[in-house]
Parts: C-alpha cells; structure tokens; sequence
C-alpha cells in the first residue's frame, strides 16, 4: 500500500474506513480515515499517531513504501481514544526502536488502556530534533478529550492537530481540493457539529493559540478525513472561528417522528409557514435521516422545531433517542418550539419541552397539537404557527443567538 506525501518529507500512511457507519452514535454515512503520518528527518523517522487495531497492517506497510519501519525512532500520541491509539502496541512492536512520547494526561491514558504501558510525556515547552527538522507539541485538552495534543512541523509549517480539523470521510483522494471543497467543508462541519460543538470554547483558545505560537500552517494534517493545503487551511481556520463564535442565521431546522402521517402533515404545513416567513427551513423525518446530518444542519441555525405524536402518554423513541444525543451537545442559544398530534391523552408535546430544558434552549412559543387527524383549518393554523416562529426567529438577533 502507498504513503501519499501531504507535505516535503511528510507522508499519510494512515487506515481508510470505508465501511464505518456509526462513530459513538454519529452516524458516518461516508465512512472514515484514520490518519497518521510519517516525519523524516535526517537522523531519524517519526510517525504521528497510528490507528485502530484492524488498520495496523494498513499503516506499517504504507510506512514500509517509504522506510523499514524498525527505523522509525519516535512514536508521537496526539490523543489516546481508541480509534488512533488502540493500534499503538502493535505499530510498537514493528517499531522496537521506537520513543513513545504523549501530553501528560496521554501519558495516563495510555498506561490505563495499554495495561500500565510507559511512555515519556511532552509538552509545550519541548522540541524533538529529528535532524533537520523538529517537532513542537501544544496540550489541547478537551479537543476532544483531557489527553488531546497537537503537532506542529515548523521546518514544512505542518499542523497535525489530531481531531481538529478532522472530517468523517473515507475516499482515495488525501487533499479536500482533490475530493471537492463542498464535500469537504460540509463534512468539516458536519464533524464539528457532533463532535466538536459542546467543546466550542476549547476549541476557540486553540485556534487562538495557533497563532499566538507563531504557527502559520501551509498545511493542516488532522486525523480524520482529507487534508487541508493553500488557501483551504485558512478558509477552514475562518469555518472554526465562526462556529466557535455561535453566530448563526435566519434559518429553521424542523424534526419529527410521525405514527399515521398527522404529525407528518403539520411537519409540512409549518414549513410552508416558516419559509413564507423569509426564512430558510430544513425538515427531517427521524425515521429516514441519519441525527448528525440533521445536527449538521442545526449547526448555523436559530431554531429547532421538534415534532412528535403522542404514544403511551409520552414522545415517539426516535424522538426520545435524538434529544438523548443533542443533550451531549449542548446546543444552547438557540430557540426551540414543539408540534404534535394526538389521539386522546396527548402528552408528547409536554415531554419534548421538559427534556429540551436539560439543553438550553429557548422555548418561548404555545406548542402546536391536533387531535387525531388534522383539518384543512389545522392545517392552515399550522402554517401560521409556523409563520409567528419565522417572525420570533427573525428578531433573534446575533447578540442573542452566542449567548
Ligand atoms: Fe478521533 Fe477523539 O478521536
């Protein structure tokens, strides 16, 4: 297998997963990569990050298109969840010579998940010569996790941030100008949405830290998904630094879970509310469309129109499950209005709004319920609802919506 270089005397020899279909509930309709990367130097090889156990193969023998791998001197653990770090002991052991070095909180993780394996800690301080060429390290705790690290090549103005920056995104192109800035960036932000977005003022302080440093990266090498080269790196510095701002416009992401279609009806008549109120509107059937996509959308909008029918006193479980999710992200800042049908009792409605208050969201419409089937008067009563959110979403200033 090949190692295709991102940069001068830096090469990919990382995993394509094509067939990953679900990260820890996001689900990855496109698959994923997971990257890792080989430095030369003149005294010595590094590689920066491996891979999950199944890719181990994939890595050592796009490392040995380039080099032996017993030559590799410096093992770099930019983060210890499993899908870069699992492999680690494996890769070791094509690599006997190899230092292993990690942030102090991978120091700990590594040896919790490798059975008390030691390795050296580094840090913002320390500069490891590979002859000709170093590499530096900045601790980026929680992005993603307390261990997370990034690392920088000065000497080709290299960053390989790890998840920063990262897209789930398996293809036989290495650049996002060779699969397609669209893709690219849509998949960058669709990444950042689930991943990223509970963790925005983390991120913002490394962004900030980037540049404090003095790093200028021509090249930014994450580890996941394509690679970002000439004016891609600073178009994706200028996506992170407006997610991480909260900013966010006219724009209404309606989901809902329907029984016998009522639901569905007023999903449809509320959009056609919304979008003659000036507003932009995306509307997803849960049953149909995978929660990161429609987390995705929610990424840039003000409001979240959430629909459910009401069974056994309560919210349909595809809503339950995705409002389980969105709890871990957090999603403040934004407002939230609830719709429904019901058969007698009702109930759902009452369910949604008191599990959107464990998220911080704003709730400050009437929710919207039918009996049973709605009416072409329901209908059009929908429609207007949706027209007094497209109003309030309007009003909802940028001031407002970073809160
Ligand atoms: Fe790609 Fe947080 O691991």
């Amino acid at each position: 297998m090949r190692a295709i270089p991102v940069s001068d005397g830096i090469w990919w020899v990382g995993g394509i997963d094509w067939n990953l279909r679900d990260f820890h509930g996001y689900e990855t309709p496109r698959g994923t990569t997971y990257n890792a990367y080989l430095v030369r130097g003149e005294d010595t090889w590094a590689l920066v990050d491996t891979v999950k156990t199944p890719f181990v193969y994939e890595l050592l023998s796009r490392v040995s298109h380039v080099v032996d791998p017993a030559q590799v001197g410096l093992i770099v653990v930019n983060h210890v969840e499993p899908d870069h770090n699992s492999g680690l002991q494996d890769v070791m052991a094509a690599m006997p010579h190899a230092r292993v070095v990690a942030s102090g909180s991978g120091v700990k993780g590594v040896a919790e998940y490798h059975d008390g394996l030691v390795v050296d800690a580094v840090g913002s301080d320390d500069v490891i010569d590979l002859g000709g060429r170093t590499l530096r390290f900045m601790p980026a705790p929680m992005v993603h996790w307390p261990d997370s690290m990034f690392t920088y090549c000065p000497e080709v103005e290299t960053l390989m941030p790890n998840d920063a920056f990262g897209q789930h995104l398996a293809s036989s192109a290495r650049f996002a100008d060779e699969v397609g800035r669209d893709l690219a960036f849509t998949e960058l932000g669709t990444y950042y949405a689930n991943i990223l977005l509970p963790i925005s003022a983390q991120v913002s302080k490394m962004v900030d830290k980037i540049a404090e440093a003095g790093w200028e990266p021509e090249v930014i090498a994450p580890s996941h998904g394509v690679v970002w080269r000439g004016s891609d790196v600073g178009a994706a510095i200028a996506a992170y630094r407006q997610w991480t701002s909260g900013a966010k416009r006219d724009k209404a992401v309606i989901a809902y879970s329907t029984m016998w279609g009522s639901t569905n009806l007023l999903a449809h008549a509320i959009a056609d509310g919304v979008a003659a109120g000036g507003v932009e509107v995306r509307l997803y059937d849960l049953a149909v469309t995978p929660g990161s996509l429609i987390t995705y959308e929610l990424l840039e909008s003000k409001a979240l129109l959430l629909g459910s029918p009401t069974l056994h006193h309560g919210m349909l479980y595809r809503l339950a499950g995705y409002l389980q999710y969105l709890e871990g992200l957090k999603p403040a800042g934004r407002l939230a209005a609830f719709f429904g049908s019901y058969g007698w009792g009702g109930g759902a409605v009452k369910q949604m709004r008191e599990r959107v208050s464990q998220i911080g969201l704003e709730t400050p419409f009437e929710d919207f319920t039918v009996k049973f089937k709605p009416t072409a008067e329901d209908l059009a009563a929908a429609e207007a609802w949706g027209g007094t959110i497209a109003e309030a979403i309007k009003a909802f200033g940028q001031d407002d919506a970073a809160r």
